[in-house]
This record gives structure tokens, C-alpha cells and sequence, in this order.
């Protein structure tokens, strides 16, 4: 996607040769504009495949799940990092943060997923996929079905999403970063 590929040249930074800062567009400030054109590719691609929920998790993915359950007029859930004292009833797994070097509890409402669901998640960042294996846990729990993963920005380099495309999942990345060495952003063809 040419549009999200320019922004992350022009606005991104490379914080280190793993880490791609873009406060300005996605994880702190965000743009709308910008957002909605994201979400109409992910329409696009997942449209015609009998998507019942898109799924996501706090906080960056909100913001193009959100625009993707608009377009798409399909309910979002986004799965909770910190465990709710006043919910009960909740599907709960173990995720892994590369980035915080910690293991944390993920929640989410039995309320709100079942077996006959049929998922997108959506998620700002692929890096090693250990969100996405809380994610996976999460379905296999309830039987939900998961359609595709959609994610805005997949750092190519950290091998999460390859991994998952070999065990069969549909994994749509709209930008995908092979390389952040020297602070220069290089995508994969
Ligand atoms: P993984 O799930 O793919 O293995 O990712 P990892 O544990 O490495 O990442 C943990 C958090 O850091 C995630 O957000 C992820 O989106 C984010 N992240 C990973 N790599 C980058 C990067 O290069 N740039 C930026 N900006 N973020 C990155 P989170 O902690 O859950 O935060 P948030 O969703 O609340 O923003």
C-alpha cells in the first residue's frame, strides 16, 4: 500500500535497527485520513469471506479496527491487557512483549466470542507474533474460527509473520519492513 509505505519513509524512525517509531501517524497521534484508507484495503481483501467479529487488542489496534468493523458493519472486540475487576466469565492467555521483555494476562468476555464466530484480527504491529499466538489461544478456547490477520505494519525481519503463513494462516500486511538498518526503512517487494 503506497500510501501507508510514503508515510512511514517520510514520518518513521528507526529507533534502532528493530524498532520503527511512527507516533506521528498510528501509535500516538493518529490520522483518520489515513486510518480509513488502511481499513478500506483490509475491506477489500477480507470482503466476501463471511466475517462475523474483527478482534483486536489494546491499544494501537483500535484505532484501524475500529474503521475496518465501520466500513465492514461488523462488531469489534478488542482483547483487554490489564484484567477487569468487574467482569467476569472471561477467556484469558499468556502474551509474551518482545519489546517489554514480559509475560502478560490477556483477557476478553466469553460474551463476546463463540464458536460461531469467524475472525479478523487487526493489529498495528507484527513483530514476533507472540501477540497474535494469545490471539490464537484465545479462539482455540471457544472454537471461533479465524478468517485472516490483518496488520498495518509487519516488521518482516523478526520472521513472526512467515512463521504463521507456514502454518496456514492469511496473514495481510500492508506494509511490510524487511529492513531497518543504518535508519533506512526498506520494505519487501
Ligand atoms: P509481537 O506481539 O509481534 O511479538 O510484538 P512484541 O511483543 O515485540 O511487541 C510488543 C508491543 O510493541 C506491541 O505493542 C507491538 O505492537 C509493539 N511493537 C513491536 N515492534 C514495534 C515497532 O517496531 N514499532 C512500534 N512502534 N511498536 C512496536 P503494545 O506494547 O501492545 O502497545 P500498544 O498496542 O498499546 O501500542
Amino acid at each position: 500500500m503506497n500510501l501507508l509505505k510514503n508515510r512511514i519513509v517520510n514520518e518513521g524512525v528507526a529507533l534502532t535497527e528493530n524498532i520503527l517509531k511512527v507516533d506521528s501517524f498510528l501509535n500516538h497521534q493518529l490520522d483518520p485520513n489515513l486510518m480509513h484508507e488502511v481499513a478500506k484495503e483490509f475491506a477489500h481483501r477480507f470482503e466476501g469471506k463471511g466475517v462475523t467479529k474483527i478482534l483486536t487488542i489494546e491499544a494501537s489496534g483500535i484505532a484501524p479496527a475500529i474503521m475496518l468493523g465501520y466500513i465492514m458493519q461488523l462488531p469489534v472486540v478488542f482483547i483487554k491487557k490489564k484484567k477487569p475487576s468487574t467482569m467476569e466469565n472471561m477467556l484469558e492467555a499468556q502474551v509474551y512483549s518482545f519489546t517489554k521483555q514480559s509475560e502478560n494476562t490477556v483477557s476478553i468476555s466469553r460474551d463476546f466470542l463463540s464458536a460461531d464466530d469467524n475472525i479478523v484480527f487487526i493489529d498495528d504491529f507484527l513483530a514476533s507474533g507472540n501477540a497474535v499466538r494469545g490471539v490464537i489461544d484465545i479462539c482455540g478456547q471457544v472454537g471461533a474460527k479465524i478468517e485472516a490477520l490483518g496488520f498495518v505494519i509487519e516488521k518482516g525481519f523478526q520472521g513472526g509473520g512467515d512463521k504463521l503463513r507456514q502454518e496456514g494462516y492469511r496473514v495481510e500486511s500492508l506494509a511490510i519492513v524487511d529492513s531497518l538498518e543504518n535508519g533506512e526503512v526498506i520494505f519487501r517487494d
